[in-house]
């Protein structure tokens, strides 16, 4: 007998009310709305108030997912949370969360660091315990509070990051819907690309270099720009000709929502027409590990999901890291 079906039963996510524009942006530091809008397709973004940590969004988002599942935290045996900002550097945010929610001590509960794209590894790890039929329920989250990341006077990042939340619930298939399959990759050759220099054991915090790399997130744009659009372009292909399936069977593509230019590009390379490809990323920004579960919760309540559809999660992020997952609904 092979391995159960497992499914996404139910999703959820949270934005902290606070909305950030381009324009009280370009109050701050030296942009404008049309350089931001033009290179990135972003118009605004959430940020979090003290109270809104990393595990706070998630719970939030959690609670969502679970009432979309029909199920409670009691009937969680595995919480992941994938995350590049929890609330402290230990515990981990999962434990955190499981506590906000009520999740039961036999639960495993940790957080997975693959940056933005920690939801695709997060769905992996899930899809692979619960498929081996030692776990029954799992709530995998992807939560970010970037805005504590934020070099705020640093105009080549600060304008591209927001905070928010995404929820999946996984579980034994009930109909239709079952995770396919996924694929993760990593580049370790890319570590400088994308990374938050100081506040591990590498420069640990207080700096004794003020002037020295700090706790907050450094970026080359334009290597990454390049690698972002082979390696989602990659992910996507080898996953679709696994299940030889063509860009065509895929009725909405959910990717990382960075950049518009990445997206299309991206978009442009499959031979999707741009609509078939769901972006939220103007009311939102760069959430990380929070912006594929963000945006296909929106997809779902905005109806662009429907039962037997195929959908295809893909992102790439710090490490490098890129992953994508084929769901069917
Ligand atoms: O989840 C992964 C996260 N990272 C990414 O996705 C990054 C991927 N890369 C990108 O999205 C783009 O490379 C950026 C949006 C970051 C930058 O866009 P770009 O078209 O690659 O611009 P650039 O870095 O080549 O900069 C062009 C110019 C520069 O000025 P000069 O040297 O040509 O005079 C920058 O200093 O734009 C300037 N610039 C800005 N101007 C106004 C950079 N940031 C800003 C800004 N406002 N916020």
């Amino acid at each position: 007998m092979g391995s159960p079906a497992i499914a996404i039963l139910g999703t959820g996510s949270y934005a902290p009310a606070k909305v950030l524009t381009n324009d009280d942006l370009s109050k701050q530091v030296d942009t404008s709305h049309e350089w931001i809008f033009t290179r990135t397709g972003i118009c605004e973004r959430h940020i979090a108030n003290d109270e809104e940590t990393t595990s706070f969004m998630a719970a939030a988002a959690a609670r969502i997912a679970l009432a979309d599942a029909g199920l409670t935290a009691a009937d969680i045996d595995l919480l992941i949370v994938a995350t590049v900002t929890p609330d402290m550097q230990m515990p981990a945010a999962a434990c955190f969360v499981q506590n906000l929610l009520g999740v039961p001590a036999r639960a495993a509960c940790f957080d997975v660091n693959a940056a933005c794209s920690g939801f695709i590894y997060a769905l992996d790890t899930a899809w692979a315990m619960l498929a081996s039929g030692r776990y029954r329920h799992a709530l995998i989250i992807g939560s970010e509070k970037l805005s504590s990341v934020v070099n705020w006077k640093d105009r080549t990042t600060c304008v591209l990051f927001g905070d928010g939340a995404g929820a999946a619930v996984l579980g034994p298939a009930r109909g239709t819907a079952e995770i396919l399959g996924t694929r993760l990759y990593a580049e370790g050759t890319h570590t400088n690309l994308l990374c938050i220099p100081g506040g591990g054991c590498l420069v640990p915090e207080p700096a004794a270099n003020p002037e020295g790399p700090q706790r907050a997130i450094a970026m080359k744009g334009r290597e990454i720009f390049k690698i972002a659009v082979r390696g989602m372009e990659q992910a996507t292909r080898e996953i679709l000709a696994g299940h030889n399936l063509t860009p065509d069977h895929i009725s909405c593509i959910i990717p990382h929502q960075a950049n518009l230019r990445i997206i299309h590009a991206l978009a442009l390379y499959l031979e999707v027409p741009n609509d078939r490809v769901f972006v939220n990323l103007e009311r939102y920004g760069n959430t990380s590990a929070a912006s594929i579960p963000l945006a296909l919760d929106e997809a779902r309540r905005s109806g662009r999901i429907k039962p037997g559809d195929l959908t295809l999660l893909v992102a790439f992020g710090a490490g490098l890291t890129y992953g994508s997952a084929l769901v069917r609904w």
